[in-house]
């Protein structure tokens, strides 16, 4: 993030070895509407929405936000990475002024089990040093979503602590900014 608490948008294109991050474009919004309308993936974020509901509201280029990447293999948008400032309202922090950096990841269940999320978060995460040197990322999801814990833990987050929020249990963990060699 710049001074002014916003990253400089879009991002050139980051290439990883299966996978492209990229900022959102308009051939990217059926799978916005997979996305938000899937209940697999709405299964611990409580959101998924209908269908017919998703294809009225959603803008003509979903996503189209500093922060947020899609993540695209051949192409095609298999999930979206998120990097948001955690709200001060929100429960679980490691500044005292929040606004941390928030990772999230949404992917199409088919994209499962490959370590697309793996790959794809990496590359965010190593955009982000570079952009934002020094500064933690946050993370929080449900403590029994097995997929997203095993992905923070491979991320290197650590557990910060536990809290009830949504009317479930929370799993709120850092990554810390890395230190410099010597
Ligand atoms: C959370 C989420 C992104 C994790 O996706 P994922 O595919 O399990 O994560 P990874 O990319 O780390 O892939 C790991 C799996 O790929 C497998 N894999 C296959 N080929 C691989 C490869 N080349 N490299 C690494 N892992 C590979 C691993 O063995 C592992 O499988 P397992 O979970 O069956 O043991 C996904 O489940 C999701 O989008 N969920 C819905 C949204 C959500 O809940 N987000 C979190 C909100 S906080």
């Amino acid at each position: 993030m710049t001074e002014s608490g916003t990253f400089v948008w879009p991002p050139v294109p980051i290439p990883t070895e299966r996978l492209m991050l990229r900022a959102s474009e308009a051939r990217d919004r059926a799978a916005f509407v997979e996305l938000f309308a899937s209940p697999e993936v709405g299964t611990y974020i409580g959101d998924t929405r209908p269908r017919d509901e998703l294809e009225r509201a959603l803008p003509e280029v979903p996503g189209r936000r500093p922060g947020c990447f899609v993540v695209a293999r051949d192409g095609t948008m298999i999930g979206m990475i998120t990097l948001d400032p955690r709200g001060a309202e929100r429960r679980g922090h490691v500044r005292p002024e929040a606004g941390e950096a928030e990772l999230g990841y949404l992917f199409l269940p088919e994209a499962w089990g490959h370590g697309y999320a793996f790959e794809a978060c990496a590359a965010a995460l190593d955009w982000f040093t570079s952009t934002c040197p020094g500064e933690p990322v946050v993370l929080s999801t449900q403590s029994a979503n097995d997929r997203a814990m095993r992905l923070a833990a491979k991320l290197g987050f650590t557990e910060v602590e536990w809290f009830e929020e949504y009317g479930a249990e929370q799993w709120f963990g850092v990554r810390p900014p890395a230190t410099p060699a010597g």
